[in-house]
């Protein structure tokens, strides 16, 4: 009985969307970023690449070449709604959508210009550095938070990785319901590159990802940062 209470609450949930608003211990712009990101600068990451990463950057490259336009990536795509949304937007690009999760990913759909694959974003990064890619336009859709303090090396500005990121370059796009992983990144990128770009709050008319809808019909606010690396 208990149990299907929870589970007729947790579709309520859903329906009128009552996702809870990121809280933190952190107040403001972590202190030891500037460390972090000037350490991971100084440090190149060595991370090796697995054999399954090359897999997935042949099939990109040779899809590129049958298809010409720009090289698009959704990183941390989940269910693909983003990736199929842009795949719209720019039908004459290829858009790859990368992620982790595999249950998430079960729930793509197919679509011409689009490529999933599930993998590492760390991995698929690295190596595209290594190979000299330059990304057209990236974007980076509600990432996780990981709003703890001490969990500043998990979000991707404070990640070792975040260099290989940058260097990808092209017109790179986060967004997130919590602000001061944008102020962070915003910073990082500053540190590392010397260009800023300003964070707006938007309004969504239409949804880009499920995260996005969830998150605004629980009326959280969303932020937008965008910069032309
Ligand atoms: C909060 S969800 C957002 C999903 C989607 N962008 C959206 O807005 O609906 C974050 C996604 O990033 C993926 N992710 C996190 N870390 C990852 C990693 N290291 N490699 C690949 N995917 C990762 C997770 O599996 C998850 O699907």
């Amino acid at each position: 009985m208990v149990q299907s209470l929870m589970r007729v609450q947790l579709s309520f949930d859903k329906l009128i969307g009552n996702s809870r608003s990121v809280s933190s211990n952190q107040q403001g712009i972590h202190p030891d970023l500037e460390i972090v990101v000037n350490r991971h600068l100084q440090n190149p990451y060595q991370k090796p690449v697995p054999e399954y990463a090359y897999q997935i950057l042949d099939q990109i490259e040779k899809k590129r070449r049958e298809t010409g336009g720009k090289l698009i990536l959704d990183s941390g795509c989940g269910t693909g709604a983003s990736t199929l949304n842009l795949a719209e937007q720019y039908p004459q690009d290829l858009i790859v959508g990368i992620d982790q999760s595999e249950y998430r990913l079960s729930k793509c759909k197919e679509k011409n210009n689009v490529l999933f694959f599930r993998a590492n974003l760390v991995d698929s990064w690295i190596l595209m550095d290594q190979k000299g890619w330059k990304i057209d336009q990236h974007y980076l859709l509600y990432p996780n938070p990981w709003p703890k303090k001490k969990h500043l090396q998990r979000r991707w500005h404070g990640h070792p990785v975040f260099p290989m990121l940058i260097k990808l370059g092209g017109v790179l796009e986060i967004r997130s319901n919590w602000k001061t992983y944008l102020d962070e990144f915003s910073q990082a990128v500053e540190i590392m590159t010397g260009h800023l770009s300003s964070i707006e709050e938007f309004m969504p008319t239409e949804f880009l990802t499920p995260f996005e809808k969830k998150y605004h019909a629980s009326g959280q606010r969303l932020y937008r940062y965008q910069i032309t690396l």
